[in-house]
Protein backbone atom coordinates (compact mmCIF):
# COMPACT_ATOMS: atom_id res chain seq x y z
CA UNK A 1 0.00 0.00 0.00
CA UNK A 2 1.32 3.57 -0.89
CA UNK A 3 1.08 4.78 2.67
CA UNK A 4 0.43 8.20 1.37
CA UNK A 5 -2.34 7.13 -0.56
CA UNK A 6 -4.26 5.29 2.11
CA UNK A 7 -7.23 3.70 0.08
CA UNK A 8 -8.92 1.86 3.15
CA UNK A 9 -9.92 5.60 4.24
CA UNK A 10 -13.09 7.47 2.71
CA UNK A 11 -12.34 11.21 3.25
CA UNK A 12 -16.33 12.69 2.98
CA UNK A 13 -17.85 16.31 3.94
CA UNK A 14 -18.96 16.01 7.71
CA UNK A 15 -22.45 15.39 8.67
CA UNK A 16 -24.52 16.53 11.36
CA UNK A 17 -24.65 13.09 13.40
CA UNK A 18 -20.49 13.15 13.12
CA UNK A 19 -20.09 15.74 15.87
CA UNK A 20 -20.36 13.99 18.89
CA UNK A 21 -17.87 11.48 17.08
CA UNK A 22 -15.84 14.05 16.44
CA UNK A 23 -15.31 15.52 19.94
CA UNK A 24 -14.46 12.22 20.96
CA UNK A 25 -11.25 12.04 18.70
CA UNK A 26 -10.36 15.56 19.67
CA UNK A 27 -10.57 14.38 23.25
CA UNK A 28 -8.35 11.44 22.10
CA UNK A 29 -6.01 13.31 20.71
CA UNK A 30 -5.51 16.44 22.90
CA UNK A 31 -7.41 19.11 21.09
CA UNK A 32 -9.78 21.58 22.18
CA UNK A 33 -13.60 20.63 20.80
CA UNK A 34 -15.45 22.95 23.64
CA UNK A 35 -16.73 25.31 21.09
CA UNK A 36 -17.30 23.16 18.79
CA UNK A 37 -21.23 23.31 17.23
CA UNK A 38 -23.13 21.76 13.96
CA UNK A 39 -22.52 25.39 12.49
CA UNK A 40 -18.74 24.12 12.28
CA UNK A 41 -19.74 21.26 10.77
CA UNK A 42 -20.32 22.76 7.16
CA UNK A 43 -16.45 23.34 6.67
CA UNK A 44 -15.48 19.74 8.64
CA UNK A 45 -14.21 17.00 6.71
CA UNK A 46 -14.38 13.19 8.24
CA UNK A 47 -11.78 10.58 7.18
CA UNK A 48 -13.95 6.68 7.91
CA UNK A 49 -12.72 3.22 7.98
CA UNK A 50 -15.67 1.58 7.33
CA UNK A 51 -18.39 3.13 9.68
CA UNK A 52 -15.45 4.13 11.83
CA UNK A 53 -14.99 7.94 11.94
CA UNK A 54 -10.90 8.30 12.23
CA UNK A 55 -9.94 11.21 10.87
CA UNK A 56 -11.09 14.64 11.37
CA UNK A 57 -10.18 18.40 9.86
CA UNK A 58 -12.05 21.93 9.90
CA UNK A 59 -11.62 25.38 8.45
CA UNK A 60 -13.51 28.05 10.22
CA UNK A 61 -13.91 31.21 7.71
CA UNK A 62 -12.72 34.98 8.00
CA UNK A 63 -13.43 36.67 4.37
CA UNK A 64 -10.33 35.17 2.02
CA UNK A 65 -8.58 33.87 5.46
CA UNK A 66 -9.79 30.58 7.52
CA UNK A 67 -8.05 29.06 10.50
CA UNK A 68 -7.36 25.88 9.50
CA UNK A 69 -8.40 23.62 12.70
CA UNK A 70 -8.91 19.84 14.53
CA UNK A 71 -6.65 18.15 12.40
CA UNK A 72 -6.57 14.65 14.41
CA UNK A 73 -6.14 11.31 13.05
CA UNK A 74 -6.61 8.55 15.31
CA UNK A 75 -3.66 7.22 16.94
CA UNK A 76 -4.62 3.18 15.47
CA UNK A 77 -4.36 5.29 12.19
CA UNK A 78 -1.62 7.45 12.45
CA UNK A 79 1.30 6.70 9.99
CA UNK A 80 -0.56 5.72 6.63
CA UNK A 81 -0.57 8.99 4.70
CA UNK A 82 -4.06 10.10 6.68
CA UNK A 83 -3.24 13.48 8.10
CA UNK A 84 -1.48 14.34 5.06
CA UNK A 85 -5.04 13.21 2.68
CA UNK A 86 -6.74 15.63 5.24
CA UNK A 87 -4.51 18.48 4.91
CA UNK A 88 -5.03 18.47 1.15
CA UNK A 89 -8.21 17.74 1.03
CA UNK A 90 -9.39 20.79 3.53
CA UNK A 91 -6.52 23.04 0.96
CA UNK A 92 -8.53 21.83 -1.78
CA UNK A 93 -12.22 22.26 -0.27
CA UNK A 94 -10.65 26.47 0.95
CA UNK A 95 -9.72 27.22 -2.38
CA UNK A 96 -13.31 26.18 -3.69
CA UNK A 97 -14.72 28.77 -0.93
CA UNK A 98 -12.20 31.56 -2.36
CA UNK A 99 -10.01 31.16 1.03
CA UNK A 100 -6.35 32.37 -0.06
CA UNK A 101 -4.75 32.18 2.99
CA UNK A 102 -4.62 29.46 5.62
CA UNK A 103 -3.99 29.88 9.50
CA UNK A 104 -3.54 27.90 11.81
CA UNK A 105 -1.96 27.50 16.01
CA UNK A 106 -0.65 24.01 16.79
CA UNK A 107 1.27 23.23 20.18
CA UNK A 108 2.47 19.90 19.13
CA UNK A 109 2.52 19.50 15.26
CA UNK A 110 4.45 22.55 13.88
CA UNK A 111 7.38 20.41 12.11
CA UNK A 112 4.17 18.27 10.40
CA UNK A 113 2.93 21.13 8.95
CA UNK A 114 6.06 22.55 8.29
CA UNK A 115 6.27 19.22 6.02
CA UNK A 116 3.32 21.16 4.21
CA UNK A 117 4.26 24.20 3.46
CA UNK A 118 3.02 26.16 6.36
CA UNK A 119 5.63 28.83 7.81
CA UNK A 120 6.13 29.95 11.28
CA UNK A 121 4.52 33.56 12.18
CA UNK A 122 4.23 35.58 15.17
CA UNK A 123 0.98 35.87 16.94
CA UNK A 124 0.65 39.14 16.17
CA UNK A 125 0.35 38.58 12.29
CA UNK A 126 -2.86 36.18 12.39
CA UNK A 127 -5.61 38.35 11.15
CA UNK A 128 -7.68 40.22 13.96
CA UNK A 129 -11.07 37.73 12.71
CA UNK A 130 -8.77 34.62 12.71
CA UNK A 131 -7.41 36.22 16.44
CA UNK A 132 -10.74 36.31 17.41
CA UNK A 133 -12.11 32.80 16.43
CA UNK A 134 -13.21 31.30 19.74
CA UNK A 135 -10.27 28.36 19.27
CA UNK A 136 -7.52 30.69 18.74
CA UNK A 137 -8.85 33.73 21.42
CA UNK A 138 -9.47 31.21 24.23
CA UNK A 139 -8.74 27.09 23.46
CA UNK A 140 -5.10 27.56 21.82
CA UNK A 141 -2.46 28.04 24.88
CA UNK A 142 -0.34 31.63 24.25
CA UNK A 143 2.75 29.04 24.15
CA UNK A 144 0.94 27.50 21.15
CA UNK A 145 2.90 28.14 17.92
CA UNK A 146 1.16 30.19 14.74
CA UNK A 147 1.66 29.13 11.09
CA UNK A 148 0.58 30.37 7.91
CA UNK A 149 0.32 29.06 4.20
CA UNK A 150 -0.82 31.14 1.26
CA UNK A 151 -2.93 28.89 -1.28
CA UNK A 152 -2.39 28.38 -4.99
CA UNK A 153 -5.15 29.03 -6.79
CA UNK A 154 -7.60 26.05 -7.75
CA UNK A 155 -6.74 26.31 -11.33
CA UNK A 156 -2.73 25.64 -10.65
CA UNK A 157 -3.33 22.69 -8.17
CA UNK A 158 -4.36 19.28 -10.40
CA UNK A 159 -6.69 17.41 -8.51
CA UNK A 160 -5.87 14.50 -6.67
CA UNK A 161 -8.03 11.54 -5.47
CA UNK A 162 -7.67 13.22 -2.16
CA UNK A 163 -10.10 15.44 -3.00
CA UNK A 164 -12.59 13.47 -5.20
CA UNK A 165 -16.26 13.72 -3.84
CA UNK A 166 -15.32 16.18 -1.09
C1 LIG B 1 -0.63 15.40 13.30
C2 LIG B 1 -1.46 14.18 12.83
C3 LIG B 1 -2.81 14.64 12.33
C4 LIG B 1 -0.70 13.48 11.70
O1 LIG B 1 -1.52 12.42 11.23
P1 LIG B 1 -0.89 11.16 10.47
O2 LIG B 1 -2.00 10.42 9.82
O3 LIG B 1 0.00 10.40 11.37
O4 LIG B 1 0.01 11.90 9.38
P2 LIG B 1 0.72 11.28 8.09
O5 LIG B 1 0.70 9.78 8.18
O6 LIG B 1 0.15 11.91 6.89
O7 LIG B 1 2.19 11.84 8.23
C5 LIG B 1 3.02 11.24 9.12
C6 LIG B 1 4.33 12.01 9.12
O8 LIG B 1 4.14 13.18 9.90
C7 LIG B 1 4.98 13.12 11.04
N1 LIG B 1 4.23 13.62 12.19
C8 LIG B 1 3.03 13.24 12.59
N2 LIG B 1 2.68 13.93 13.70
C9 LIG B 1 3.71 14.74 13.97
C10 LIG B 1 3.98 15.69 14.97
N3 LIG B 1 3.11 15.96 15.94
N4 LIG B 1 5.14 16.35 14.93
C11 LIG B 1 6.04 16.08 13.96
N5 LIG B 1 5.87 15.19 12.99
C12 LIG B 1 4.72 14.53 13.00
C13 LIG B 1 5.33 11.66 11.20
O9 LIG B 1 6.55 11.49 11.87
C14 LIG B 1 5.41 11.19 9.77
O10 LIG B 1 6.63 11.58 9.19
P3 LIG B 1 7.33 10.69 8.01
O11 LIG B 1 6.40 10.77 6.82
O12 LIG B 1 8.64 11.38 7.78
O13 LIG B 1 7.45 9.32 8.56
C15 LIG B 1 -1.63 13.16 13.98
O14 LIG B 1 -0.35 12.83 14.50
C16 LIG B 1 -2.52 13.65 15.11
O15 LIG B 1 -3.74 13.49 15.07
N6 LIG B 1 -1.90 14.23 16.17
C17 LIG B 1 -2.61 14.70 17.35
C18 LIG B 1 -3.45 15.91 17.06
C19 LIG B 1 -2.64 17.10 16.56
O16 LIG B 1 -1.56 17.42 17.05
N7 LIG B 1 -3.22 17.78 15.54
C20 LIG B 1 -2.70 18.99 14.95
C21 LIG B 1 -3.21 20.19 15.69
S1 LIG B 1 -3.97 21.39 14.62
Amino acid sequence: MDRHRPSSFAVQRAEPEDLDPIRGLLETCGLPHDDLTLAHLNYFLVARDGIRLCGAVGIEPCGDAALLRSLAVAPDAQGQGLGTRLVEAIEQRARQKGIRTLYLLTTTAAPFFRDHEYETIEREALPEDIRRTEEAARLCPSSAVCMRKPLRASAEVADTDATHGV
